[in-house]
């Protein structure tokens, strides 16, 4: 069972989520946001068992190149163009503790700032050998890691003239449904982070600097690639479960 790491479920509810520190679901300066948003109150339910101890993913979920960007799209003996850029970090839940067994998936533009979509409109060239997406799983210590390009900026149609961030989406899978969490990462010393109207959502100045990986010189591979440092912090469980309670009482 060590090739599945969360395979012992632990039967402790979540943390409810802390709506001060997320971004509101309407912002009318970030313009979709406005009929996406719920019109009504929202209902609290319980979570059932089946919510609270999976999905369950193991290392053997993943493929040889999903967490290498570079190559997991290229032609046999080439790469995507760009910065070779390193990304790693920790998942961990609101106590500090790992979070192993976890599915980060990421996906991203390539150096251009264009995605490889069949709706995508943007005038930068595709990246014959730039996919975009990959996923990883976390290790013991809840690290993950994956090789990519730095993504470029790109505008979109929400004001006159807005554009993104240079940004990396992220989606994790923890332990039980109420950890999933779909986010974004941006790098540090980007101004272009402080004009974009999706962060400027996000109440907190320090909940943004939470999005922002730093630059981690000691884990730079000289000659090879820079890297990037982003921990994601998931909701914690309220209690866990004792080894001498049965499970269901
Ligand atoms: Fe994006």
């Amino acid at each position: 069972m060590s090739d599945l790491p969360n395979r012992k479920p632990e039967t402790g509810a979540f943390f409810a989520r802390d709506r001060e520190w997320h971004a509101p679901a309407f912002t009318p300066g970030y313009k979709t946001s406005v009929l996406r948003s719920p019109q009504r109150a929202l209902l609290s339910l319980d979570g059932t068992i089946s919510e609270i101890t999976g999905p369950v993913f193991g290392h053997s979920t993943i493929g040889e190149l999903d967490n290498d960007l570079i190559h997991n799209f290229a032609k046999p003996g080439e790469s995507a163009i760009g910065e070779r850029i390193v990304v790693h970090g920790r998942v961990l839940d609101e106590r500090g503790r790992a979070v192993p067994g976890a599915l980060v998936e990421f996906w991203q533009a390539n150096a251009g700032g264009r995605y490889r979509h069949k709706k995508e409109t943007y005038l930068a060239a595709i990246d014959p050998n730039f996919g975009g997406c990959g996923r990883s799983i976390t290790d013991e210590d809840g690290h993950y890691a994956f090789r990519t390009v730095r993504p470029g900026a790109y505008p979109w149609p929400n004001g006159v003239n807005d554009w993104r961030p240079a940004h990396i989406h992220f989606s994790i899978f923890g332990h039980g449904f109420a950890q999933r969490l779909i986010t974004q990462m941006y790098f540090e010393g980007d101004p272009m982070i402080w004009k974009c109207p999706i962060v400027g959502t996000i109440p907190d100045r320090r909940a943004i600097e939470q999005l922002i990986a730093a630059l981690d010189w000691g884990n730079t591979i000289p000659m090879d690639a820079r890297a990037y440092k982003f921990d994601i912090v998931l909701r914690g469980r309220r209690s866990t479960m004792f080894e001498n309670r049965p499970e269901g009482n």
